[in-house]
């Protein structure tokens, strides 16, 4: 049982077509099994979170109470990415599991709007939000070695607490990046084998071997992304994160919450609640 599907080309060559379409199920499961674990391990085996005291105490009169976290401009990025994210999702892979309807119109034009809003969010990140608060640092790197110590029982100092963003999130964030540039760079060349009304079609652009592979890396990468949205739904609903959750609503997360989780030294807020850089970055 492969992971792509083959088929032999006009000139006799054995080409990819596609990726095998069990994929999908292997990355529902992925993603559910993920959930089931992650919640077990939650309802009876973590323990409550300790962080190494920060330098905050009495230092923090000033905070609003409520934290800027989200700018509009960034809540409305994320959820016209999330929408695209759900339609292509759909469009792609309802028909391969068997609910046929004419899907390729939604799906490409699902994408452009994907493209679109990932452009906007490259450059609203990189001139107008803090660019380096979603890569990690050091610290993170220091903190994830303590955190796995002391999971397995070792002796280790505390973690600090977190900056705007937990490792996790990061990476989420890195993978999520990774596998979103694969689906819209291969996804805008795929466009000239269907019709649109943006450019004339042209199959010819690439020949068969090229074209197979693009099309077994849009698989691949369209697949990971069910599992990352199945899990990034769970997080967004687990009940200790619906806080962080509500942020990407209403743009703030409580006091309380972000003196608990967040270190002030590591995560700057600008009290003003129009103000982009500490309000910053939608992921
Ligand atoms: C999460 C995002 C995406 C997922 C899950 C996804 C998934 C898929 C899948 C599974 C296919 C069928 C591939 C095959 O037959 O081997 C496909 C085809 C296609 N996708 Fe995407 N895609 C995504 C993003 C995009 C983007 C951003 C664009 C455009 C910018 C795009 C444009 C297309 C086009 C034009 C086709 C070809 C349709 C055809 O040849 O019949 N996709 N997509």
């Amino acid at each position: 049982m492969g992971l792509i599907q083959w088929a032999t080309s006009p000139l006799g060559q054995n080409v990819p077509i596609h990726i095998a379409w069990f994929l999908i199920w292997v990355a529902v499961i992925a993603g559910l099994l993920f959930l089931v674990v992650h919640a077990i391990y939650m309802r009876y085996l973590a323990k409550e979170k300790v962080f190494v005291a920060d330098a905050s105490a009495g230092t923090t009169a000033h905070l609003p109470a409520r934290i800027p976290r989200h700018s509009l401009t960034a809540r409305i990025f994320h959820w016209v990415m999330a929408a695209s994210m759900l339609t292509l999702l759909v469009t792609a892979f309802l028909p391969k599991v068997g609910v046929q309807f004419d899907w390729v119109a939604y799906h490409w034009i699902a994408g452009i709007i994907l493209t679109i809003s990932i452009l906007f969010h490259i450059v609203h990140a990189s001139f107008f939000l803090d660019f380096w608060s979603i890569w990690p640092d050091r610290t993170d790197l220091q903190d994830a070695w303590k955190r796995t110590l002391r999971f397995f029982g070792k002796p280790a100092g505390l973690p600090r607490k977190f900056a705007k963003y937990p490792l996790e999130n990061k990476l989420y964030h890195g993978a999520v990046m990774i596998s979103g540039l694969a689906v819209v760079a291969t996804g805008i060349c795929m466009m000239f084998r269907v019709r649109t009304f943006l450019f004339p079609r042209n199959p010819y652009l690439f020949g068969d071997m090229t074209w197979g592979l693009m099309y077994v890396l849009h698989g691949f990468a369209g697949v990971g992304f069910i599992t990352l949205v199945i899990t990034h739904i769970y997080f967004a609903v687990r009940p200790e994160k619906l806080p962080i959750t509500a942020g990407m609503l209403i743009g703030t997360m409580s006091r309380e919450f972000y003196l608990k989780e967040h270190d002030p030294a590591r995560w700057t807020v600008n009290p003003s609640p129009n103000a982009e850089r500490g309000a910053a970055d939608g992921d």
